[in-house]
């Protein structure tokens, strides 16, 4: 199979350049010019930017959580993703104490693989270690491909560890090669500041946020950095929020500390009003850490453009408004956390960020893309456009105007987050592995059709397949 992507600027993390595209098979064969047309398929690219696919390091599809299940799956949210522009998704594996880690990376590889219309990997949970847990690791890396482990500092009595926990796994991470992720909340406040709340009869969505304030976010990342800087080890800080947070990342990587930090769309451009919308819309827009007031939104933006954050996830996690939001009516804390952000994740950086001078071409795809697969052992499979490289490639229209909408977009949750708001550019032709699954806006890709990509420890990277003939 031969296809030439012809006419298009191509972006990079590093360039911008005209020149045309020769994929052959699954592969990247050659990037110039004046390639022989016989036999290929040709897709005219003019007037179009080419990206590679979107790396998004934060999803969760199928999770159970709040006593419900996240509304899109393997499926849907893969499809949504592709829509957006996204070909590679890390989803986070969720275990159980007490049991084999290697059930729940069975478990997600069940929900996964017949579904996933793009390529996928998995971050796992570490809740707590024992000698099992111990025992299993190394085989978790070397033989699953797993090479970044999750530890929650937050949600009490559910997901969270505590900071024994947290400190072992970046020892032992630093020891097999792999990197720690964080949700850095501190739970126990939380905890705390809820119940207070409750029993003060505040009950409605905004005091999720209210008894989640940035000073929980910034001790909590703090107290990462310093045990990451302890067990002279690598930290991954996911879905940063606030000023007090990006703070203590750059204060521990100025002093030298292996650490990173990722933020979110929904942080860059809705705030904590959005909490306060009458008849419970509020609940939409309840995630953890909570939506801040609107200065930090400027601070996010300048800690991408300086390199102080240095990726977008979507945290993808979605609830129907109806039927599952609605399970917090009159108790905040029943809400379930989260809200469908897969599909928008790549557009609104552009528009926002791109389109408005906040950000080059350059650094968009780094941060949708090239450093979260550099980060998590993919790179240059993932991530760019080289000789060599998997053709999972984005023809990016910059000129259309859209309004993002539950009624366009193509994941199964009842709602958009950012209903009504209007963005310029749009992923109008996409590639995985040198098959075309979105054309023209329309998905033309297969469920299963996805591979699970085993990844390389961290700092290493990805194993290329030998360079194809013309
Ligand atoms: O509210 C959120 N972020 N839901 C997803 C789970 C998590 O904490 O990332
Ligand atoms: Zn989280
Ligand atoms: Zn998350």
């Amino acid at each position: 199979m031969k296809k030439i992507i012809r006419n298009g600027t191509i972006v990079t993390a590093a360039e911008t350049y005209e020149a045309d595209i020769l994929i052959v098979d699954e592969q990247i064969a050659a990037i110039g010019k004046a390639f022989n047309e016989d036999g290929a398929e040709v897709i005219d690219a003019a007037g179009c930017y080419v990206f590679p696919g979107g790396v998004d390091p934060h999803t969760h599809l199928d999770m159970p959580f709040g006593g419900t299940v996240t509304r899109d799956d393997f499926d849907t949210g893969t499809v949504a993703a592709a829509h957006g522009g996204t070909t590679t998704i890390v989803d986070f594996c969720l275990t159980e104490k007490g049991k084999p880690l290697s059930e729940a990376i069975t478990t997600w590889h069940e929900k996964s693989k017949d579904k996933a219309v793009i390529d996928y990997s998995f971050h796992l949970m570490i809740g707590e270690i024992t000698d099992d847990v111990l025992e299993e690791l190394p085989a978790v890396i070397e033989q699953e491909g797993i090479t970044s482990f999750k530890v929650f500092m937050a949600y009490k009595n559910v997901f969270q560890a505590d900071d024994s926990t947290l400190f072992q796994t970046l020892i032992k991470a630093k020891e097999l090669g792999a990197l720690v992720m964080v949700h850095a909340e501190n739970g126990d406040v939380i905890d705390y500041l809820t119940k207070e709340a409750l029993a003060n009869g505040q009950t409605d969505p905004i005091h999720h946020a209210l008894t989640r304030p940035p000073s929980v976010e910034g001790e909590a990342t703090g107290r990462a950095c310093h045990l990451t800087a302890l067990a002279d080890s690598q930290l991954y800080v996911v879905h940063v929020t606030c000023e007090q947070a990006v703070k203590q990342i750059e204060e521990a990587r100025k002093a030298g500390a292996d650490i990173w930090g990722e933020t979110c769309p929904q942080y860059l451009v809705l705030d904590e009003e959005m909490m306060k919308g009458p008849d419970f819309e509020g609940a939409k827009y309840v995630w953890s850490p909570p939506l801040r007031e609107k200065k930090h939104q400027d601070v996010l933006w300048n800690a991408l453009k300086v390199g102080s954050l240095q990726t977008i996830g979507s945290d993808q996690c979605s609830f129907d408004f109806e039927g599952q939001k609605d399970l917090g009516k009159g108790d905040f804390t029943k809400i379930p956390n989260g809200g469908p952000i897969i599909e928008d994740r790549m557009s609104i950086l552009y528009s926002e960020g791109v389109a408005k001078g906040r950000l080059s071409l350059n650094q968009f795809v780094d941060v949708t893309s090239t450093r979260a697969a550099k980060l998590f052992g993919m790179h240059p499979k993932k991530g760019t456009i080289s000789v060599g490289a998997d053709a999972d490639v984005v023809i990016f229209d910059p000129s259309v105007k859209r309004t993002l909408s539950a009624s366009t977009h193509h994941l199964a949750v009842d709602y958009s987050a950012f209903e009504g708001m209007e963005v310029v550019g749009q992923p109008k032709t996409v590639l995985s592995r040198g098959k075309t699954i979105v054309d023209n806006q329309t998905f033309v890709g297969t469920n299963g059709a996805g591979q699970f990509v085993k990844r390389s420890k961290y700092g290493e990277p990805l194993k290329q397949q030998a360079a194809l003939s013309k």
